[in-house]
């Protein structure tokens, strides 16, 4: 995949794909508690990381599902794909075992990712079941949230 540099030159994405993973209720951004969650869209979020990324000289795929079982295929499918993911889980964050387990068998770099920040929020966004099984959490920034995760991504691939 190509895309017109900075400098107008076409570069390759040749470092690699990153996986974008979206919980459930983020394709409600934009209308969500746009106190919490901000006014972008999650079309927006993702352009935003998706020409950074380009940048840097890596793809991203983006795949958002309100399905849990969705989001560990498309972990699965990732193993000998994307050579990271970064994932905002949404509430399954708080609660899914599985999502942890599909987690943990993607050999690649894993960042965690949240607009806000849980851990200031309801008692029962404290825990994160998936903190254990990623490299990194990143949270509560909004979108630079996304921003710092990519930076977090690159510097572990050391690319
Ligand atoms: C969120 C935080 C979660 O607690 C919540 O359920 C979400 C969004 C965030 O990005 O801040 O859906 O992951």
């Amino acid at each position: 995949m190509t895309r017109a540099g900075s400098d107008g030159a076409e570069k390759a994405a040749d470092k690699g794909e990153i996986l974008l993973l979206s919980g459930p209720n983020l394709d409600q951004l934009g209308v969500r508690d746009v106190a919490m969650y901000g006014s972008a869209t999650l079309d927006e979020h993702v352009e935003r990381v998706s020409g950074a990324a380009h940048r840097l000289g890596f793809s991203v795929r983006h795949v958002q599902s309100n399905f849990e079982g969705d989001l560990i295929e498309a972990i699965h499918a990732a193993r000998g794909r994307s050579v990271a993911l970064i994932i905002n889980a949404g509430a399954l964050t708080h609660s899914s075992w599985a999502l942890t387990d599909a987690l943990a068998i993607f050999p690649g770099i894993k960042v965690e990712v949240h607009l806000s920040n849980p851990a200031s929020r309801e008692p029962f966004r404290h825990v994160s079941t998936l903190a254990g099984v990623v490299n990194g959490t990143i949270a509560g920034f909004g979108a630079l949230s996304y921003d710092l995760a990519l930076v977090a991504v690159t510097e572990l691939l050391g690319a």
